[in-house]
């Protein structure tokens, strides 16, 4: 079962912030809708490093409300198909950007195998236990030699203390063997650049306000900004560090005819 600060903070908070951008304007969108904390530099790097192109059909998986999806629909062209089990998040991105949205689980992905040309996973892996299953489900869903670009949260030791609710944080260790079981191959890694322009967090920040203004005698609005601030302090400490993550998928070997 979902915690409910997991609920508050990827279902409430989306829909929430999706109403807030329609007071706001449209243009607010896509940095409000960018949940996982990938800034215009973090989502620039993930899409030179997966070469995505106009057409490209890109798979979000865990997409939230869409932002990272419409930013690389706008700046690249690619073809976007979003993933996301929670009902106010999928709702809100076919609000705001009018992307084709599935509402499932990244474990039971309703695609077909190979039938995507990339995939990003931004801010998710953390937040589900059996991120083997995950990532295998990616790997079967993505063409051989198929790019996955992923924000994963890094933890520096193997303890870390008052994580985020249902947040587990992989080593890096624990992180490359995942990737390897899966079939992925790592091929980059960098800590999420910083540099977010002014004009880009404060159009983030001024939805925000907004949702604060609305919901803030919410439980869920409770609940969910205790799960940010509690990520805020891990980062702070150096407890965890957010990574880049550019890996490929590896072709299938071919069973020896024998
Ligand atoms: C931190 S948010 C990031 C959202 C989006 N990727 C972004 O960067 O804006 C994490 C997202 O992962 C989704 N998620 C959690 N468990 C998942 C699962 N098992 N399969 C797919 N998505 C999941 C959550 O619902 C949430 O929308």
């Amino acid at each position: 079962m979902t915690a409910p600060a997991m609920v508050a903070e990827f279902d409430d908070v989306a829909g929430w912030t999706a109403e807030a951008v329609e007071t706001l304007g449209e243009r607010h969108a896509i940095p409000a809708a960018c949940r996982g904390s990938a800034n215009p530099a973090a989502l620039a790097w993930l899409a030179e490093a997966c070469e995505l192109t106009p057409g490209t059909r890109l798979l979000d998986v865990g997409a939230g409300a869409g932002g990272p999806a419409a930013w690389a629909a706008g700046r690249f062209g690619v073809r976007p198909i979003l993933l996301e089990p929670m009902p106010a998040a999928c709702r809100a991105a076919a609000r705001l950007f009018g992307l084709p949205v599935i509402t499932a689980d990244g474990t039971r992905i309703p695609l077909r195998a190979g039938s995507a040309d990339a995939a990003w996973c931004l801010g998710v892996l953390d937040t589900v236990r059996d991120k083997a299953a995950l990532l295998g489900e990616i790997r079967r869903v993505l063409a051989p030699g198929a790019s996955l670009g992923l924000l994963v949260v890094v933890a520096r030791g193997r303890r870390v203390r008052a994580a985020p609710e249902g947040n587990h944080f992989p080593t890096q260790r624990e992180l490359a063997a995942l990737l390897d079981a899966a079939g992925l191959d790592l091929v980059e890694q960098i800590d999420r650049p910083a540099g977010t322009p002014l004009a880009w967090t404060r159009r983030a920040e001024r939805v925000a306000a907004v949702v604060a203004a609305r919901h803030r005698g919410d439980r869920a609005y409770a609940l969910a900004a205790d799960q940010g601030e509690r990520l805020s302090r891990l980062l702070a400490s150096g407890q965890v560090s957010m990574q880049l993550v550019h890996a490929v998928s590896r072709p299938l070997r071919r069973a020896p005819i024998t």
